[in-house]
């Protein structure tokens, strides 16, 4: 039987009286088998896989294997996405002049350019718009090599540097860091980028992948769903808050302002970026693992500085807010091991994109197997009928 109008409306427009998650907190919207985060307990797992132990054993390619394919690839399984990665690095020349155009303009943040350079690399794939599970899966790896190569030109582009042409024998992740930085990575170097990318790589149902999916249960392309995901990565809540980490120690300056600059700043509830997350209400493990990589890396670059103002702030939140589950998250160390390496702050996300894309395609994939349109439901707190006043009436 069907509601009339102002039944349905009664059903749906009870301002405060039907109980929603705001944010969708705790609300599961579909099954997956890609990855898990234990909140409680600190642990993040790809397809049942430690993300300690993939970091320490595994590299960037095969955690995309897994994750696209639900296991760990055998050698020539390995061997053959690797050859097919590479095979794919390179973006057609017209890519290259749009982020030449774009990217140094000012004020113009570099994940914008990356929005729109994977948006424009669709129109490069003859495939785009073919539902094949076998297309799908080499949509996939297309994106996930070349995204990697659009923001290492945008990275150089906005320096007023040479854009950089892939190089085959490198890794994912070697030949990235190249790109970016011009100079091909001692194993130091190479690793930590691996790890960086890894620990990006998935994390459930977060806002971009969530974004990503949704695109994708209307069945639009592959391409349109990581779009999607660049979109809600950008803001300083989710992925962007790497760049405003590496902004307020720049602020605090010295270890001798973080007391007072965490009281300030709590005092007017502002939030203090790197902390904070919906499903860990103790220590992010990735924030756990960048730590420790932390250590070598500004040794290395003499960045020391930056690495105990960041443990003084971790400290003085973990003694004050540590009982609230405000705990630091990803985003807290990853900037102080990027700004360590010689990558500039507006790079951040776009390098969390990198990682990710991995991710975004692996849930979209999943997605269109067993898909159902996201349609939720607004409370609808507006009026039930407004009469409709012509324009000169109107005051
Ligand atoms: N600084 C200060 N207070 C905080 C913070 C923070 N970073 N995070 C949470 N809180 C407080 C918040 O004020 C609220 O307090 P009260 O209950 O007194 O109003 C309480 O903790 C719960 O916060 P919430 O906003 O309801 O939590 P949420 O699950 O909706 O938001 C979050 C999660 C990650 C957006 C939030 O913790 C935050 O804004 N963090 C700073 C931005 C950040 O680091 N984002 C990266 C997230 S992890 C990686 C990624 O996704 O990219």
């Amino acid at each position: 039987m069907t509601n009339t109008y102002s039944e349905e409306i009664k059903l749906i427009a009870k301002p405060g009286e039907i109980p929603y998650a705001k944010g969708l907190e705790g609300i599961p919207i579909g099954e997956s088998t890609k990855s898990f985060v234990d909140g409680l307990g600190g642990r993040l797992v790809y397809h049942g896989h430690s993300i300690e132990e993939l970091c320490e054993k595994s590299s960037y390619e095969e955690v995309f294997y897994l994750l696209l394919y639900d296991r760990l690839p055998k050698e020539s399984e390995l061997k053959d996405l690797g050859r097919l990665m590479r095979s794919y690095r390179e973006i057609p020349s017209e890519l290259y002049d749009l982020i030449a155009k774009q990217a140094p303009r000012y004020g113009v943040h570099p994940m914008s350019v990356m929005r729109t350079a994977v948006s424009a690399l669709a129109a490069y794939d003859e495939t785009t718009e073919d539902d094949t599970p076998s297309e799908q899966c080499r949509q996939s790896i297309r994106i996930v090599s070349k995204i990697a190569t659009i923001a290492a030109a945008i990275a150089r582009a906005r320096l007023g540097k040479p854009m950089l042409s892939p190089r085959a024998e490198l890794s994912h992740a070697g030949n990235f860091y190249y790109m970016l930085t011009g100079s091909a990575p001692d194993d130091f170097y190479a690793e930590l980028m691996d790890v960086l990318l890894i620990l990006h790589a998935d994390h459930e149902c977060n806002a971009s992948t969530f974004a990503a999916v949704t695109v994708r249960s209307t069945l639009s392309d592959l391409y349109s769903a990581v779009v999607a995901g660049i979109c809600a990565l950008k803001g300083p809540l989710h992925g962007g808050a790497n760049e405003e980490v590496m902004r307020m120690l720049q602020a605090i300056g010295s270890l001798d302002n973080v007391e007072r600059f965490l009281e300030d700043a709590m005092s007017q509830k502002l939030r203090i970026h790197g902390f904070g997350h919906r499903v860990y209400k103790i220590m992010d493990p990735r924030a756990d693992i960048l730590r420790r990589q932390a250590r070598e890396v500004t040794r290395r670059a003499g960045t020391e500085h930056w690495l105990e103002t960041a443990e003084r702030i971790e400290k003085v939140m973990a003694e004050k807010y540590g009982q609230r589950g405000i705990w630091p998250n990803v985003d807290f160390f990853s900037g102080v091991v990027m700004a360590s390496m010689g990558i500039e702050s507006p790079m951040f996300t776009p390098i969390f994109a990198v990682g990710r894309s991995a991710g975004w395609t692996a849930h979209a994939l999943e997605q269109w197997v067993d898909n159902r349109i996201f349609r939720p439901r607004f409370i609808y707190i507006g009026p039930e009928e407004e009469p409709y006043t012509p324009i000169r009436e109107r005051k």
